[in-house]
């Protein structure tokens, strides 16, 4: 049986207590303290409950707002190597800065780079939830250690069959098209693609196919993130203003920046759900599609090492290619 001991940063609490939960008929888990404090001056300490010899330990985190939790979760992984952890695993159902892929315009970080290395550096493993993937097809091109890619796809079309009849498929982008595409194929339903362009941050126009094809149908929006909210919102305003039937929202990870669910479901949305990747809104109304059984597992597959994502030598990463 594995042994691992879950340290949660805080905020991530009840998400190591249900993956502990999930585990304890197939490992031996524990829930240990990582305790952060944060300085008048705004410097942090952290302290781990000392890893036991034997165990792995795995730092639980989910990396929305990434850049106050990313100090204290480095911190975490080298202290709890230095007090002896066999390994020290990654648990971040969101994973921050993959949407910046590339150096859009001349001087710009590639920030999805740049955080790959530095978790890299500090992590043996990683395990996270449906990571935007673009230009960049597999984590192990970015990341130099084992990476297993857990899919909210199956989840996302049980609760399309349970909750909306009849439902048509909308990929607000032809970033979505492909796992918009899957998700319609488990839920057997059609599915159409927007085309979007997005001027900045908060500006986005999108272009919607007929939907005239598809009497009848629900439309059902589905996208990685919301994030401002806007991609979500061009398309609602669209559908409104040719009275479709009211649309549900469905995203992977509801980092709702601002207002966003707010406008959201001013804009229409009939019905909302996220995956639980996100401490998304206690918010009434937001239904949670729970993905704590796949985590749990894909814990156990790293265990016992069958990662899904293998990662490629550092040698070859360390070129400094660009992805
Ligand atoms: C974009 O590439 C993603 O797939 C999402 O469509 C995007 O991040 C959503 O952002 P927002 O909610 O700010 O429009």
């Amino acid at each position: 049986m594995p042994a691992l001991t879950l340290y949660p940063l805080p905020g991530n609490e009840e998400r190591a207590q249900a993956i502990a939960r999930a585990l304890a008929d197939h490992a031996d888990v524990q829930v240990a303290e990582c305790v952060v404090h944060r300085f008048p001056d705004g410097e942090t300490l952290v302290r781990v409950q000392h890893p036991e010899a034997g165990r792995q330990a795995v730092v639980v985190c989910t990396l929305n707002d990434p850049d106050p939790k990313t100090v204290p979760l480095l911190m975490a992984a080298s202290t709890l190597r230095e007090l002896g952890a066999v390994e020290v695993g990654l648990v971040a159902p969101y994973l921050a800065y993959m949407r910046q892929d590339k150096r859009f315009l001349d001087g710009q970080a590639v920030s999805a780079r740049v955080y790959a290395k530095l978790l890299s550096r500090y992590f043996d493993w990683l395990i996270t939830v449906d990571p935007h993937l673009h230009r960049i097809h597999e984590l192990s091109q970015l990341y130099t250690l084992r990476c297993t890619v857990v899919h909210a796809a199956p989840r996302l079309a049980e609760w399309i069959k349970d909750h909306v009849e009849r439902p048509l498929i909308i990929g607000p982008d032809s970033e979505s098209a492909q796992w918009a595409a899957d998700v319609a194929a488990r839920a057997g339903a059609p599915v159409v693609i927007v085309e979007k362009t997005r001027m900045g941050d908060k500006e986005v126009r999108s272009t919607v196919p007929d939907l005239h094809l598809h009497p009848g149908r629900t439309p059902v929006l589905l996208d990685d993130i919301v994030s401002s909210g806007r991609t979500l919102v061009a398309v609602l305003d669209h559908l409104r203003q040719r009275h479709a039937l009211p649309p549900v929202c469905i995203a992977v990870h509801g980092l709702f920046a601002g207002d966003a669910l707010h406008e959201v479901r001013f804009a229409g949305a009939a019905k909302l759900a996220v995956t639980d990747t996100v401490a998304t809104a206690n918010d009434e109304g937001v239904e949670i599609i729970d993905l704590t059984q796949d985590t749990a597992q894909a814990v156990l597959d790293m265990l016992a090492g069958n990662a899904a994502q293998a990662a490629p030598t550092r040698a070859t990463i360390n070129t400094g290619a660009q992805p």
